[in-house]
């Protein structure tokens, strides 16, 4: 465990070492800020954004919060995603999940949990709309996992429900949405490939929020 102390010790070294390769690293981080990704990711300590991305101060937009879930109501995540798209105009936004995630593991139980009720509830909504095929996996951790990817590709989706998605994407053919999952027990990021044209062909004639298709079946 890193100390109190330690902490500003450590930030001293890492100002060595940046300006060491890049003198000027600071003056130019505090010009300005044009990341081309919007990570939206899970609170857990393990989960380091950064880092295992290896990208550099600058280059990601992020959001964290419990079980990584983008809900309809909660200004926190829409106003990132608002400032991420129309503002900074990022080119992609992931959604990262990863597996033995706390939160998703706490939906599948059936306990009273408080406050995280109705947080939880966006998890177990996602259990509900993917009941056949968990229900269908015999093992309690294959379930479990699946339902992290799940979770990850129904968080994915609600952004797409977003107006400032919708209308970067009709105008421009970006932010692209993916869905990542990171697996702790190997360090390994793993892609879903989500096939979102599909997705938003089945979905946009419920929650388009545009006066033109987002997807005519062409090629972009
Ligand atoms: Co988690």
């Amino acid at each position: 465990m890193v100390s109190y102390e330690k902490i500003f010790q450590n930030n001293r070294q890492w100002i060595a070492e940046k300006t060491a390769t890049e003198k000027d690293f600071f003056e130019k981080l505090a010009r300005d800020q044009t990341p081309e990704y919007l990570y939206i990711g899970c609170s857990d300590s393990r989960v380091t954004a950064e880092e295992l991305m290896g990208a550099q101060p600058g280059e990601v937009f992020i959001h964290r919060n419990i079980a990584n879930v983008v809900a309809s109501v909660d200004l926190n995540v829409l106003s990132v995603i608002n400032y991420a798209v129309r503002h900074l105009k990022v080119k992609r936004i992931v959604v990262c999940g990863h597996y033995g995630c706390g939160g998703v593991k706490a939906a599948m139980q059936s306990s009273d949990l408080g406050i995280l009720n109705p947080w939880l509830r966006n998890i177990r909504d996602v259990y509900r709309l993917h009941k056949t095929e968990l229900q269908a996996i015999p093992d309690e951790q294959a379930r479990y996992d699946r339902l992290v990817e799940l979770n990850v590709q129904e968080q994915c989706v609600n952004v797409i429900k977003t107006a400032a998605v919708q209308q970067r994407y009709v105008k421009e053919g970006f932010p692209s949405v993916h869905g990542w999952v990171f697996d702790m027990r190997t360090g390994m990021l793993k892609d879903l490939e989500i096939d979102f044209r599909k997705i938003l062909t089945e979905i946009q004639e419920i929650y388009n929020l545009t006066n033109t298709d987002w997807f005519d079946g062409s090629d972009r």
